[in-house]
């Protein structure tokens, strides 16, 4: 009984978090041409009061959101182009839009929530159906392009938060689809290759309370429709993840072990690409998505995203860097390595991975294959060698020094 309350309660938590990072994509017609599309992932953080306290949940935008063409419109007729789009009952995101002919950007962001949805807001005191708006959130684009966004931006709306990531917008379209020219948002120009998060990486980071010691290694597997395993993956994992802190106000940096007691594994495993899930408890979800290029059979880790949400974050933590090449190795091989490894995935977070030993693809009778050794442990199995050699050399000398040492005394005493 106690098991499968704590598996439903898994399973819960671990639809929650898989919806926080859901693409969903949204279009808004008129006749048979498209003037808003949008493909996004949103994080809704919303206080609201209890009859004894105020509290905060994570609503994310569903994959089953719609648009509501009722008030979409496409701003023909001097009003302006506004996508609505709605979920749940009574719950809705709405983005209107302005441009100078030169630009467009969103003009207000609107949120709208019905509190008395007791699934969403368990115990609230009132059952309205709120209202937020933000006007100029600072979302804009070259006209004739698509707004990008991969790094995870929240908008104050009201007292509460909208974060959008992995966003590829545009309103004012010439044509039925996104423009493949695109007007990449801030937040990705100042971390290159990487994705942003959260509002404050750039504030320096407090010194890091007590490391928590070597974490534990843990197997996780992966299994594909047929129920046979497909993907491998033993290790022990250390988040390193520097954010803002609700009690020191203050950017503080974290590092966490992740207990594969209390983490499940999932994922899915296709022919090219292969995506590992880690789940620990609800509040931490960890994402490894590997790529095998199939002219050179050879696979690599190409993407991790964390998704955090810590009791002392002041917002949920959410980053992925999707242009990563760790743990590279050949198809019908294992990647490992026994020596403490660090991921960078973006400036504010890191990953350490320790005693590791990954396979994700070709996986035959829930085995690993034959291991492909990092060039750390090379390298450490290269230092006894040297340290052998090295040894036998003195040896050699030592021997060969006593050799011509007796040879010449006894010469010495051959000519007294
Ligand atoms: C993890 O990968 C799955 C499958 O690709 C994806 O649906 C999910 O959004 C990812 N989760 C995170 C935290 O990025
Ligand atoms: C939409 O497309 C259909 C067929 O392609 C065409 O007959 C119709 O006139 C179009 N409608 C508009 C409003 O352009
Ligand atoms: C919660 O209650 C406080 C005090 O009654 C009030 O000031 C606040 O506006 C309420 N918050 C919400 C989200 O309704
Ligand atoms: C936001 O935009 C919508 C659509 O243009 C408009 O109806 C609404 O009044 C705007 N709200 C604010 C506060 O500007
Ligand atoms: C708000 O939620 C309640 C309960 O789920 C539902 O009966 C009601 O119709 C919803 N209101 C709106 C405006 O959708
Ligand atoms: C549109 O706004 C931008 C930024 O505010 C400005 O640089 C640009 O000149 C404007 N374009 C027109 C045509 O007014
Ligand atoms: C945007 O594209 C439309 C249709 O292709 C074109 O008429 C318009 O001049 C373009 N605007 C700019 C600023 O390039
Ligand atoms: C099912 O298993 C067989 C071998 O056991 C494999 O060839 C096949 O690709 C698997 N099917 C799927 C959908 O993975
Ligand atoms: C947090 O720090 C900022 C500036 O460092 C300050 O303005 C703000 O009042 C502080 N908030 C709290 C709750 O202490
Ligand atoms: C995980 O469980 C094992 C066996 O129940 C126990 O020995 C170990 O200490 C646990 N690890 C952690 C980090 O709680
Ligand atoms: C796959 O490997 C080949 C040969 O090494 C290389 O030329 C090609 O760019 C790679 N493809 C991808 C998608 O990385
Ligand atoms: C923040 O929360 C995590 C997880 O609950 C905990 O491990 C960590 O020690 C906390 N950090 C601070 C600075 O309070």
């Amino acid at each position: 009984m106690k098991l499968s309350q704590a598996l439903t309660a898994l399973s819960v938590a671990w639809f929650a978090v898989l919806g926080c990072i859901q693409a969903v994509t949204l279009e808004v017609h008129e006749g048979n041409s498209t003037c808003i599309k949008a493909e996004l992932s949103a994080l809704f953080s919303i206080t609201y009061n209890t009859s004894s306290s105020t509290r905060t949940v994570q609503v994310s935008l569903p994959d089953s959101a719609t648009v509501n063409t009722g008030s979409s419109s496409c701003g023909t007729g001097g009003s302006s182009p506004w996508l609505v789009a709605v979920f749940g009952s009574g719950h809705a995101l709405g983005l209107s839009f302005s441009t100078n002919g030169s630009l467009y950007r969103v003009a207000n962001l609107t949120l709208q929530y019905n509190l008395s949805d007791t699934s969403v807001f368990p115990d609230a005191n009132s059952s309205d159906v709120v209202t937020v708006t933000s006007v100029s959130v600072g979302i804009w684009a070259i006209i004739n392009t698509t707004y990008h966004c991969v790094s995870p931006t929240p908008f104050r709306v009201g007292g509460d938060t909208v974060t959008f990531s992995i966003m590829r917008l545009q309103a004012f379209m010439p044509g039925n689809d996104l423009s493949p020219t695109e007007s990449v948002c801030m937040a990705d120009k100042a971390s290159t290759t990487a994705t942003t998060t959260t509002a404050s990486v750039t504030t320096t980071a407090a010194p890091a309370p007590s490391p928590p010691g070597t974490p534990e290694r843990g197997t996780y597997s992966v299994k594909n429709s047929n129920g046979t395993i497909c993907l491998l993956a033993q290790m022990g994992l250390q988040l390193n993840v520097s954010y803002m802190s609700v009690s020191q106000n203050k950017t503080v940096q974290n590092v966490l072990n992740l207990n594969p007691n209390l983490t499940s594994s999932s994922g899915s495993c296709e022919a090219s690409r292969a995506t590992l899930v880690l789940t620990q408890e609800q509040s931490t979800t960890l994402n490894f998505t590997f790529t095998m290029n199939s002219t050179s059979n050879k696979y690599h880790l190409s993407e991790i995203s964390l998704f955090a949400n810590w009791p002392n974050m002041t917002t949920p933590f959410i980053a992925s860097n999707t242009s990563l090449n760790y743990l590279r190795s050949t198809l019908g091989h294992s990647y490992m390595c026994n020596a403490e490894q660090t991921l960078v995935v973006i400036p504010a977070f890191s990953l350490n991975t320790f005693r590791l030993q990954v396979q994700p693809f070709g996986v035959t009778t829930n085995q690993f294959a034959t291991a492909e050794d990092c060039q750390i442990d090379q390298d450490q199995m290269l230092i006894p060698i040297i340290v052998g050699a090295a040894l036998a050399g003195l040896v050699l000398i030592v021997l060969v020094a006593y050799l011509i040492g007796r040879r010449r005394s006894h010469a010495g005493y051959q000519t007294i």
